[in-house]
């Protein structure tokens, strides 16, 4: 078939026939909402580098979780900020820990809603990195001991999903041993499997103050050249047993979800970054491109390249967008 007897502009010519042949439709039920969870109470502390979120005290993030839930969006993930830093992050295992707090609280008053956390330390440890260093480096092992104890405390408090994000090798079988030994059998994990040493984190380290003193995070996050090992990172935690994997940044790794997608057949996520959030943000902000739609396109994408999950800042404007839609 050819041209001029093929004419392809004959299926975009309405917008019925266009969503006849749509391939891609974005719903509110594919979205995750991140959100930063601080100490204290009715506290609302806008974030600088991403216009439109804020630090929230516990209340606050109920009701932000809340107000997610009744525009459809049906799970949000919980990152913490501690009262104090340490060595080792040890208030990350705190039961008492704010994330943990949180857990409970949303669990109390909103029990339909999926609760997951990130199961990382570099927003709990005075030097910036994901774990315990042992002269200079991430201490891989002695990491994996303290994430164990992380999971465990996240599941007492009820989540639904941990999330275990600082790239340590065997960081999936330490926490589904750990949620198995204590018959936390039901609780998932969502593993940040292929995790890029990425500039597009740089808005989040400002919200949670993570940035590394010393040193980077590429010895332990991937080099952003690699695409195959991507899809070995992933072999590796299905084999591990998480429940969903994940690709992160989204935005410049598309190739990368598809490819990982393509290879398995556990549920996909893509979290769609700080960086990203706040490159579109600020165009916005400035004219230079029409926001809602470019934030559709970008939504769309990601689940086009493969996504089945999409963890997103956009989550509560997009759904909004998504309602309206004709
Ligand atoms: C690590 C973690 C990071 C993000 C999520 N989990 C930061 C990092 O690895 O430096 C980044 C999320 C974002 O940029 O939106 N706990």
């Amino acid at each position: 078939m050819q041209f001029p007897e093929y004419r392809p502009r004959r299926l975009r010519r309405t917008e019925a026939l266009r969503g006849m042949v749509r391939e891609t439709r974005l719903h509110v039920s594919d979205f995750i909402y991140p959100m930063f969870v601080v100490p204290g109470r009715g506290i609302e502390d806008p974030i600088a580098s991403m216009p439109g979120q804020a630090r929230l005290s516990v209340d606050k993030a109920v009701e932000t979780a809340q107000r997610a839930r009744d525009l459809g969006v049906p799970g949000v993930i919980l990152f913490g900020i501690p009262e104090k830093k340490d060595a080792v992050g040890s208030e990350a295992w705190d039961d008492k820990g704010v994330v943990q707090t949180a857990i409970r609280e949303l669990k109390a008053s909103a029990p339909d809603i999926v609760v997951m956390a990130d199961a990382c330390f570099c927003e709990y440890t005075s030097h910036g990195h994901c774990g315990v260093l042992t002269g200079g480096e991430l201490d891989n092992d002695a990491s994996l001991e303290n994430l164990a104890r992380v999971a465990l405390s996240y599941a007492r408090a009820g989540v639904d999903m941990v999330a275990p994000s600082g790239m340590l090798d065997g960081f999936v079988t330490a926490c589904r041993e750990a949620l198995d030994e204590e018959n936390f059998d039901q609780v998932g994990i969502l593993a940040y499997s292929a995790k890029y040493a990425s500039a597009f984190y740089g808005p989040f380290r400002d919200a949670v103050d993570s940035a590394p003193g010393d040193g980077d995070r590429r010895g332990y996050q991937m080099d952003p050249a690699n695409s195959r090992e991507a899809v070995r990172e992933v072999a590796l935690d299905v084999n591990e047993g998480a429940d969903v994997v994940m690709v992160k940044p989204a935005m410049t790794y598309m190739d990368v979800i598809r490819a990982v997608a393509d290879d398995v057949s556990l549920p996909v996520a893509a979290y769609n970054v700080s960086g990203e959030y706040a490159t579109l943000k600020a165009a916005g902000e400035r004219g230079w491109l029409d926001y809602d739609a470019a934030v559709l396109e970008t939504l769309t994408a990601i689940k086009r390249a493969g996504a089945d999950l999409i963890l997103t800042y956009h989550a509560l404007e997009a759904a909004r967008l998504l309602a309206k839609e004709p």
